[in-house]
């Protein structure tokens, strides 16, 4: 297949760009930059020896990313692209809807107008909410109770493909609803390289490991978990981009939606000594008061990939802790300095 990856120069689009080219397909890769660099692409090709072609575009401008796709040939969409930072959602609620549904809605005209049936979508198990079961399955209640605008947008999203593939019944859709994604290529080329302060864990304990930042901030030890602080699922990027491959391969008519999970829980301490463990590094921590919006625990059930689609995760925490060590000790500062 010919994939159009929406938002591909980014963390988990450059990876699945790579796990793509490495199982026989084609990419094009269209992305604005605006998070990301052209370097991840080139790391790309430079790994697999084969071409990423590229196209840089506004999603949200459709009159010019229909322009900049002319003559661009592609059979299937990974849709990554979107803004994704939970508190400047917040804050900004206005400018987090508009990209993130205005991108879908152009992508999905776009789609329909040439014909391109095969869409999987980039959601997340914030459509979840604050989790009723210990193990989230896909039957779990969708879009009560979220506590921002970007967790809204993907629930919204998943909305719109729907009617989408109501009123079109050839569209065969994947929300993919991806746990905590974390780590790196092994190779330590590729990775996740975020603006500013990072706000997720794990790359915000790769900095102070690296000594960029002074110290973590765990934010609670009161929450009903076994050490106290807040249980998630993570799950390694390259166990995430096979998921991809897998989910356009089985894409039919009709919409699914797919955890990809591990379904292990790791607390953030558990979290912290991982990394150390990896990095042969110790990661200062202070207790900070718990951070807004946040919940106790988040893991998956990730029995419906496995039994759809074969698919289950094969790295471990462990794993994804060496990895983004590997690339966070050869690019302190990410791709600023390629
Ligand atoms: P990322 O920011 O690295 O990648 C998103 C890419 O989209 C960036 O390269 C950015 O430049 C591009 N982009 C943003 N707006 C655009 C626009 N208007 N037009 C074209 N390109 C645009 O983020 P990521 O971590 O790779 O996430 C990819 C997707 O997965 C996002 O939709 C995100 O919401 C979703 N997701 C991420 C996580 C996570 O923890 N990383 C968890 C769940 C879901
Ligand atoms: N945490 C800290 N200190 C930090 C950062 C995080 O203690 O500096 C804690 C959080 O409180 C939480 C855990 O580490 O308990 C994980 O936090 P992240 O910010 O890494 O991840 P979240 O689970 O909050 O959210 C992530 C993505 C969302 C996505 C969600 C899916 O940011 O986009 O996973 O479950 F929707």
């Amino acid at each position: 297949m010919r994939v159009l990856l929406t938002g591909g120069a980014g963390y988990i689009g450059s990876h699945t760009a790579l796990a793509l080219l490495e199982s026989g397909n084609e990419v094009v890769a269209l992305d604005d930059l605006s998070n990301s660099s052209r370097e991840s692409l080139h790391r790309v090709e430079e790994l697999t020896g084969k071409t990423v072609d590229f196209v840089e575009a506004d999603l949200t401008d459709a009159a010019a990313t229909r322009q900049s796709l002319e003559g661009v040939e592609f059979d299937a969409v990974i849709h990554f692209a979107g803004l994704k930072a939970v508190g400047e959602s917040v804050a900004q609620p206005t400018r987090y809807y508009r990209t993130n549904i205005d991108s879908t809605l152009t992508l999905l005209d776009l789609m329909r107008e040439r014909g391109v049936t095969r869409l999987v979508f980039s959601s997340s198990a914030t459509v979840y909410g604050d989790p009723l079961t210990d193990r989230i399955a896909e039957t779990h209640q969708v879009g009560v109770g979220l506590t921002n605008p970007y967790g809204w947008s993907k629930a919204m999203i998943e909305q719109i493909i729907a009617d989408a593939a109501h009123a079109w019944p050839e569209l065969a859709a994947v929300n993919l609803r991806y746990f905590n994604p974390v780590g790196a290529h092994p190779s330590g080329r590729i990775g996740e390289d975020p603006d500013g302060i990072p706000n997720n864990l794990m790359p915000f304990v790769a900095q102070v490991a690296v000594g960029r930042r002074e110290r973590l901030s765990v934010f609670g030890d009161d929450y009903p978990t076994p050490d106290g602080t807040g249980v998630r699922d993570y799950i390694h990027v390259m166990d995430l981009a096979e998921g991809h491959v897998v989910a356009l391969e089985h894409a039919k008519p009709g919409v699914r939606s797919v955890n990809l999970g591990s379904g292990e829980g790791s607390s953030v301490l558990e979290v912290v000594r991982a990394f150390e463990r990896a990095s042969g590094r110790e990661v200062p921590f202070s207790i900070e008061p718990r951070r807004a919006g946040d919940v106790a625990s988040v893991i998956a059930d990730p029995s419906l990939a496995l039994s759809e689609w074969g698919w289950r995760t094969t790295r471990s925490l462990d794993d994804a802790c060496r990895d983004a060590w590997a690339w966070q000790q050869s690019n302190p500062q990410g791709y600023a300095n390629a």
